[in-house]
Order: C-alpha cells, then sequence, then structure tokens
C-alpha cells in the first residue's frame, strides 16, 4: 500500500458528522445484498424480486420519459438531425419547432458551450413566463436561476445563510434529509419543528413560534425557515390558509422563505390546489421589499421524473441588488448548469399547447402517469388504514405516504436488542419476509415516541395487488409475534 498521510480521522469533522447523521443504510445494503442472491442462487427466499417502494426515481421504476421533452432535447443535442428530411417522419412537427426555437437561443447555436451562470437567458424568459402564467403574478428573469436540479440551489442558499454554528434554520420534522444534511455539513444549528400529523402534517403556527423563540433564548440567530410543500415525506399539501399564516410568520420574524415546491405537479386531491408561496405572498399585497422569499423547482418529479437529468430552478425574490450580486457570484462557482437540465426545465414550465401536434399525446401521458400515482396512493392509504395499529393521512401530493406504526412494546425491545431503531427494525423485518424495501421514519426525524415509514406512490401498478397482499400478510404476522 503507498503511504498516505489521510486518514478518516483528519478529514473535515463536519463530512463526518455528516456519515453519523445519515446512518449507515443497513435496509438498501440487504436489499441489493438480497436482489445479488435472488440472482445467482434462485429461490433462496421466499420470493423473486426486491421491490423498491422506497426510491422517489420514477423512471427506475418502469416510468416512461415523456415523448415530447425527450424529442425536443434530442433535436437540440444532435441538430443535425434538423437537416435530415427522415426527422419530419421520426419526430412531431411541434418537437422540431420547439427544437429550432431553443436553438436559436443559444449563441451560435452552441449546446455544448458554457452558458451564463444564471442560465441561457431566452430559456429563462420562458420559464419566467411559465411562472407568470401559473401564479397570475409578474416573474422576472433576472430572478431566475437555473440550477442542477433543486439540491444545489438549496446548499447555495444555505452556504449563503449560515455564517457559523450559531446561525440557525427552522426546518420540518419529518423533511427530506437533504434539508438536515446539509445543515450538519454547514454546521448550522437545526431549528425543527413538528408538523402536525394529527391535522394532516400541516404547520403548527404555535409551535413554531416556540420553536422559534426557544432557539433565539439560546442565542442561536434564526436566519430562515424551509418549507417543503407538496411534502416529503409526508404527501401533504398546505391549504391555503397555512401557507398564509408562514408568510406572515416570516415577515414578521425576518426570516428568508425557503419554499421546496419541487413536488407542485403532483397533487391527488380535488381538495387542495397547489399554490406558489410567492403568488400567496403577491396575493396578500406583499412585494419585493415585504418578504424574502427562495423557491426552488426541478424536472426530478412531478409527471416527468427526470431526477438524472439534473435540471432546476431558483427564482430569488425579495434580496436587494448588492444581495442579490453575492447570489450571483457563489452561483458562478459552479460555471452554470447542464444544458439539456435548463432545456428540460423550460419544457416543464412551456409544454405542448391546444393546436400543437403533441398536445393531446402530452396529456394522455401526463394524466396516465399522475392519475396511476394517484389509484397507487388511494390504495396505499387505503390497505394501511386497515392494518392494526396502523394510521396514515390522505396522500394529497407529492409521491409518498407516511404511515404510523404503533409498534409493540415486545418489538421496542428486540429492536433495541440488536441495536437498531424499531422503526428500521419493522422496516428491515418487512424486506426479509416480503421484499419489499420502505425507509424508516427515523431517517427523515419524527417527534419522538412514534414510528413511521415512507412508502411511494411509484410502483407499476399491476405490481399493487402483490405489494399489498404481501404487507398485510407481513404485518400480521409481525403484530402476533410480537403482541403485548
Ligand atoms: C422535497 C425535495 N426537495 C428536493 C429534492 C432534490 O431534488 P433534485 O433531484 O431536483 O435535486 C428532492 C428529491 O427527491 C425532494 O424530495
Amino acid at each position: 500500500m503507498p503511504r498516505c498521510g489521510l486518514t478518516v480521522d483528519s478529514l473535515n469533522p463536519k463530512v463526518l458528522a455528516l456519515a453519523d447523521h445519515l446512518g449507515d443504510d443497513a435496509i438498501a445494503r440487504r436489499a441489493q445484498c438480497i436482489q445479488n442472491e435472488i440472482e445467482t442462487k434462485p429461490g433462496s427466499h421466499p420470493f423473486d424480486e426486491i421491490i423498491y417502494c422506497s426510491l422517489s426515481n420514477p423512471q427506475s421504476m418502469g416510468q416512461q420519459p415523456n415523448k415530447f421533452f425527450r424529442e425536443v432535447l434530442a433535436l437540440c443535442n444532435y441538430p443535425h438531425l434538423l437537416e435530415q428530411s427522415e426527422t419530419n417522419s421520426l419526430f412531431s412537427s411541434d418537437a422540431i419547432a420547439r427544437a429550432r426555437e431553443i436553438l436559436d437561443l443559444f449563441p451560435g447555436r452552441a449546446t455544448g458551450g458554457y452558458s451564463h451562470c444564471q442560465g441561457i437567458e431566452g430559456l429563462r424568459d420562458i420559464i419566467a413566463a411559465g411562472i407568470a402564467s401559473r401564479d397570475n403574478f409578474p416573474c422576472n428573469a433576472e430572478d431566475i436561476f437555473l440550477t442542477d436540479g433543486a439540491a444545489p440551489p438549496v446548499h447555495m442558499m444555505m452556504h449563503l445563510l449560515i455564517r457559523d454554528q450559531k446561525d440557525g434554520i427552522l426546518c420540518p420534522i419529518p423533511s427530506h434529509s437533504l434539508y438536515t444534511s446539509y445543515m450538519v455539513l454547514q454546521g448550522a444549528t437545526l431549528v425543527p419543528y413538528y408538523l402536525d400529523e394529527s391535522r394532516g402534517w400541516g404547520v403548527s403556527m404555535s409551535d413554531l413560534k416556540k420553536q422559534l423563540d426557544g432557539a433565539r433564548s439560546m442565542g442561536v440567530v434564526v436566519r430562515g425557515l424551509v418549507v417543503i410543500n407538496p411534502g416529503n415525506p409526508t404527501g401533504h399539501v398546505l391549504v391555503e390558509e397555512n401557507q398564509r399564516e408562514i408568510v406572515d410568520f416570516c415577515r414578521n420574524e425576518d426570516l428568508v422563505l425557503l419554499a421546496d415546491e419541487v413536488y407542485q405537479e403532483n397533487i391527488y386531491t380535488d381538495e387542495k390546489k397547489f399554490h406558489s408561496f410567492k403568488k400567496i405572498a403577491r396575493s396578500m399585497g406583499y412585494g419585493e421589499g415585504d418578504i424574502s422569499l427562495v423557491s426552488f423547482h426541478s424536472v426530478s418529479n412531478g409527471y416527468y421524473g427526470e431526477c438524472g437529468r439534473r435540471g432546476g430552478y431558483m427564482e430569488v425574490t425579495g434580496f436587494n441588488s448588492e444581495v442579490k450580486k453575492q447570489v450571483y457570484k457563489v452561483a458562478s462557482l459552479s460555471s452554470c448548469s447542464n444544458i439539456s437540465g435548463q432545456i428540460l426545465m423550460s419544457l416543464v414550465m412551456n409544454p405542448p399547447r391546444v393546436g400543437d401536434e403533441s398536445y393531446t399525446a402530452y396529456q394522455a401521458e401526463r394524466d396516465s402517469i399522475l392519475s396511476s400515482f394517484a389509484r397507487c396512493a388511494e390504495a396505499m392509504v387505503c390497505t394501511f388504514n386497515r392494518l392494526e395499529g396502523v394510521t396514515c393521512s390522505k396522500a394529497e401530493g407529492a409521491m409518498f405516504v407516511f404511515p404510523s406504526v404503533r409498534l409493540p412494546k415486545k418489538a421496542i425491545a428486540a429492536a433495541e436488542e440488536s441495536n437498531t431503531q424499531p422503526d428500521a427494525f419493522y422496516a428491515l423485518r418487512l424486506l426479509e419476509t416480503t421484499g419489499i424495501v420502505v425507509v424508516p421514519g427515523s431517517v427523515f426525524g419524527q417527534i419522538h415516541g412514534t414510528w413511521h415509514f415512507r412508502c411511494t406512490v411509484l410502483p407499476q401498478e399491476e405490481k399493487l395487488p402483490l405489494i399489498i397482499s404481501r404487507f398485510m400478510a407481513f404485518h400480521e404476522v409481525f403484530m402476533e409475534e410480537f403482541r403485548d
């Protein structure tokens, strides 16, 4: 072995703290191991496939990419196709027209060069127009930063806000580990606020105030508040009134509102609609000078599920020009986001319209994917609510259901004996017995003494009956084994 002065102990301690925070991912590793065993020794497990209900990665679960989006992308990536006569029969006419329009936005029609660090100006114009038509309020293309998905700009904003460990951000619990992890990596103080499961995972304003005051009394300088709407892992959609309360809270307490809106297309209830926080703030009469608000969107979710393409944007509003310059400076450190992601994001915000050749097929693809998620969500909620000791809030949006399981004391004791969190113990048993993979609630945070798991609504519908019957049989046996 060559001599190397680098040891784990000599690494940045915040990176090591992050590893502790994320845990050892035992379930994912075990699932991979079982998958290999099934392939090499068929019949070695009581099931013949691993069913991943843990991954928010639609195309890895069999979802097909949107045809129009991919046609435009292919033509932009290989403009030579636009000169070929066969292209007119292989590609739809509006995809060809759109690819030409997009290519014209690139200096020299070169899609392989760096772009402006905020993204191609013409694409930002398209996205700003899409946001304005979604919200019915103006959007300025100068406020848009095109990004490699939503995670990098979230990190960027946290980087800008957090100066030292005294600085904190209010984060929902449970929440996607993106936020809590980056707080650990920045060495910042996580100020948790607890979503109210009894009110469909809404934000309790009294808890928010209590957590903020508590943190401030300990000397923490709270800089911002994260809201994920629709929610991951909770699958809730906030009611408008709650959104207004949150906007007022941030305004009154001088907090930057970081609105994660990556699941804005994934709504499964007629009772609620997605409203961006910017729309809510503007409809309350608050303009640029009243509230600092950053919203994040991405091509990873929705009906497009193009997570591997890495496209997204953040819309930065209510920051003065000096601060904006600093945002720009940090954005410029990574040169620019990838061009395919930029193009995709523009297509998401400006899809085919009535009269375009692709419109009918595009709508059919979109509706079929979203209605399949909705049916899957409903079947899962219904199943989980029939299980002993399990309650599951309505799946309103995003891609998840997040049931609560009242685990018997004996199961908790058995988990402790094997040095495992009780919900991870349950999830591991589920995996060993059925091949179904879910994510334990402890990964996202939860109120002490409650146990949950997150299950995605992405599995192919034909697999649902199998998932449901295996889950029900497993749970019954588990409860029988550990009943107090
Ligand atoms: C709530 C939430 N925010 C952000 C992200 C990051 O998404 P992206 O792939 O756009 O970086 C995810 C990914 O699943 C998410 O669930």
